[in-house]
């Protein structure tokens, strides 16, 4: 006997991806699989890149104009993976396009463009999300979960810190000099906590030192380890720590993280250093990275956005693309990070790089 009637409208929508790099290829190659998606065009600004990325997804075409994408009729939602400098036209054009948006971490750089992205997108009403992927690893939306059904009590406080090598953050300080560590990375942490912590909860004040030598050595003013801390309005306190200049033959490949949540009632330790699951291999394992780069020793699976398998990607990026294409297809809820959460987690990181370099707190009173 029917119950009920299945209440998904499930609408086939048409997609188009700006920036087909490392991320855009992987967007675009889960939107190619994704049932709901009936049209793919993607673009670069190098046309070599969109041109291999329409060829692997059997997209329907493929341009260096950025505006033919957003504003193709037949393309219904814009996802924006190009580098950190560069998220802010796209994102408006797409906007204005009314168009449903995906965006790359972090929402912009400066607090003034993530401030106009936010409003502009309230203002025309359209969706506007942001790639926060670390929230769709299982270990952290099951622990989000259990903290929102009240498991923890009230939370007092925790620790996050995250690993990596230098030749990862060199890559990424290569794509854009001024995606550091804070800005670009540990961004991911304080959006993680922010959400735990709950909407009606708001950063008041961040403290941070910092020390580096190596990348200064090659020419950026980015330093080595940040260690900050952040104040929340109820009280709780939160260190999020990172080292991004481990040497180079460190066996990771992506983040190695430690997360840590104390509640009243109760705790979570998050383990996400990937030491769990180790390769050797004499023919090396490739950097994602930095693909020059191969690895005799690696922790497999350490791949920060995730693993593609003989034509399956497993991970974060995976199950993060495959929800907010299906909340555009269905109208089922999205759990991907707003403009309003990430507009507040650019404060607290913008807040930690001028604490870090003026040695003074840094309140937050009004964000
Ligand atoms: N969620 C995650 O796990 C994750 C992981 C890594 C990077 N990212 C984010 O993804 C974004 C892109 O990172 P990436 O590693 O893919 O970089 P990438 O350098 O591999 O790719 C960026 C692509 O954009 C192109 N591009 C640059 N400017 C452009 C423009 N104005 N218009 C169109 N194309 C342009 C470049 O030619 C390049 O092909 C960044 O915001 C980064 O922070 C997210």
């Amino acid at each position: 006997m029917i119950i009920s009637g299945n209440s998904y409208k499930k609408r086939q929508i048409g997609v188009g991806v700006i920036g087909s790099g490392r991320i855009g290829t992987h967007r675009a190659k889960l939107a190619a699989l994704h049932s709901a998606v009936k049209y793919l065009v993607v673009s670069d600004i190098d046309e070599t890149f969109a041109e291999k990325l329409a060829k692997s997804t059997n997209a329907n075409g493929f341009t260096t104009d950025n505006y033919e994408v957003i504003n193709d009729p037949n393309v219904d939602v814009v996802i924006v993976s190009t580098p950190e400098d560069e998220h802010r036209e796209s994102v408006e054009a797409a906007i204005n396009a009314g168009k449903s948006v995906l965006v790359e971490k972090p929402l912009a750089l400066t607090i003034e463009d993530g401030d106009r992205l936010s409003k502009l997108a309230e203002e025309k009403g359209v969706d506007l999300r942001i790639g926060y992927s670390q929230r769709f690893l299982q270990k952290y939306f099951v622990a989000h979960d259990e903290i929102s059904r009240g498991k923890l009590g009230p939370i007092l406080g925790g620790m996050t810190r995250v690993y990596n090598t230098r030749t990862n953050m060199l890559e990424i300080l290569k794509r854009c000099p001024e995606a550091t560590p804070i800005l670009d990375i540990i961004t991911y942490n304080v959006d993680y906590i922010g959400w735990c912590l709950g909407p009606d909860v708001s950063p008041i004040e961040v403290q941070a030192m910092g020390h580096g030598t190596i990348f200064r050595d090659q020419g950026y003013d980015v330093d080595d380890i940040s260690l900050t801390m952040v104040k929340y309005s109820t009280g709780a306190v939160f260190s999020f720590d990172i080292c991004y200049a481990l040497p180079g033959g460190f066996p990771t490949t992506g983040q190695s993280v430690r997360l840590e949540i104390m509640g009243r009632d109760g705790v979570i330790l998050i383990d996400d250093d990937h030491r769990d699951q180790i390769l050797y291999s004499e023919h090396g394992y490739s950097n994602a990275y930095a693909e020059d780069q191969k690895l005799k020793l690696a922790f497999l699976g350490s791949r920060s956005s995730g693993e593609w398998a003989d034509g399956i990607m497993f991970g974060r990026i995976a199950d993060e693309t495959k929800e907010w294409l299906d909340a555009q297809s269905t109208g089922s809820k999205c759990h991907l990070t707003t403009a309003k959460e990430a507009r507040q987690t650019l404060a607290v990181t913008l807040a930690m790089a001028e604490a870090s370099e003026t040695g003074q707190p840094v309140p937050l009173a009004n964000i």
